[in-house]
């Protein structure tokens, strides 16, 4: 018997790596998994193998910033399951880019799908967990990005700072309901979200370089500790911000971009091009 036996966890963002991995994970542990993301194709290919695996999976798409599509969301866990017992809130959205030159529609993106979708799963997640009266345990991945400046992430930045505060905030007010909230910090992992800069081999090694565990991180990390964190494993643990970096930030946050500094309006760049 593992601790996901006949328990039901929903993972956000299951279409993308690190969910698709974590989701691979809780069922691995036993767990029922609800999966859902914005991108109803890959999401339906993450549920198919796992249903093949011989796990009972609810795959429901929507848009996380959308409260009636996260309300319908919580509709059919209900339906389908009648309860929850965790939810890794991973699904998250980020884009490059100077702040003094961010659109507002895409600085508004960032906020929509990280900190109002990261409170509207959060809040949805609770309430059955509320209603069911067993306790639970919610998991949000954050980002080193949440607590350290990154040039030209700054939107995406400003937005996990928040899903940060909101998600002790929730440690404290869901403790009366036994709901264990915390947070996990990934440094640089190998998804597609970070495709477009470790392709580049100079980049990539210059991550490597400053990583202290000797390489870049990969989906499974994650998703190992989230499995953990959700588990009565972690019974005690609440409120805690856990990184999961190799180490990137004992240095600080790698620079991906950088400007001189001597040259007024200089522009910022490539790290690894000055
Ligand atoms: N890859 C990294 O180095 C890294 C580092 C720190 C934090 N993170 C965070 O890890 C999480 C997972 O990212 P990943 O690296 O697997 O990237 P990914 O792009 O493979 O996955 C992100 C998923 O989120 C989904 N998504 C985006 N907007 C959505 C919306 N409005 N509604 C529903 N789903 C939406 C995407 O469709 C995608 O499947 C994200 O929150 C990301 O910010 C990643």
């Amino acid at each position: 018997m593992s601790d996901f036996d006949g328990r039901t966890v929903l993972v956000t963002g299951a279409a993308g790596d690190i969910g698709a991995a974590a989701a691979a994970a809780f069922a691995k542990a036993g767990a029922n998994l609800v999966v859902t993301d914005r991108r109803a194709d890959a999401l339906e290919a993450v549920a198919a193998v796992l249903r093949e695996a011989g796990t009972d999976v609810l795959a429901h798409a929507c848009d996380q910033a959308d409260p009636v599509a996260v309300e319908g969301l919580f509709a059919a866990i209900s339906a389908h399951a009648g309860r929850l017992d965790a939810a890794f809130l991973n699904a998250g959205y980020g884009r490059y880019g100077a702040l003094i030159d961010t659109p507002f529609e895409l600085w508004r993106k960032h906020v929509e799908v990280n900190l109002n979708g990261g409170f509207l799963m959060a809040q949805g997640a609770a309430r059955l967990m509320r209603q069911a009266g067993r306790g639970g345990a919610i998991l949000f991945t954050a980002s080193t990005a949440a607590t350290h400046i990154c040039d030209m992430l700054g939107a995406y930045a400003s937005s996990k700072a928040g899903v940060r505060m909101l998600a002790k905030s929730l440690a404290s007010e869901l403790g009366v309901w036994r709901i264990r909230v915390n947070l996990v910090l990934p440094g640089v992992i190998e998804t597609a979200m970070t495709q477009s800069l470790i392709d580049d081999p100079a980049v990539r090694s210059d991550a490597i370089s400053n990583t202290p565990v000797g390489r870049l991180g990969k989906p499974e990390d994650i998703a190992r500790l989230a499995v953990f964190l959700c588990s009565d494993a972690a019974g005690y643990v609440t409120g805690a911000e856990v990184l999961a970096d190799g180490g990137q930030t004992l240095h600080g946050y790698p620079r991906w971009f950088s400007a001189d500094y001597a040259q007024a309006g200089a522009e910022f760049i490539p790290h690894t091009q000055r």
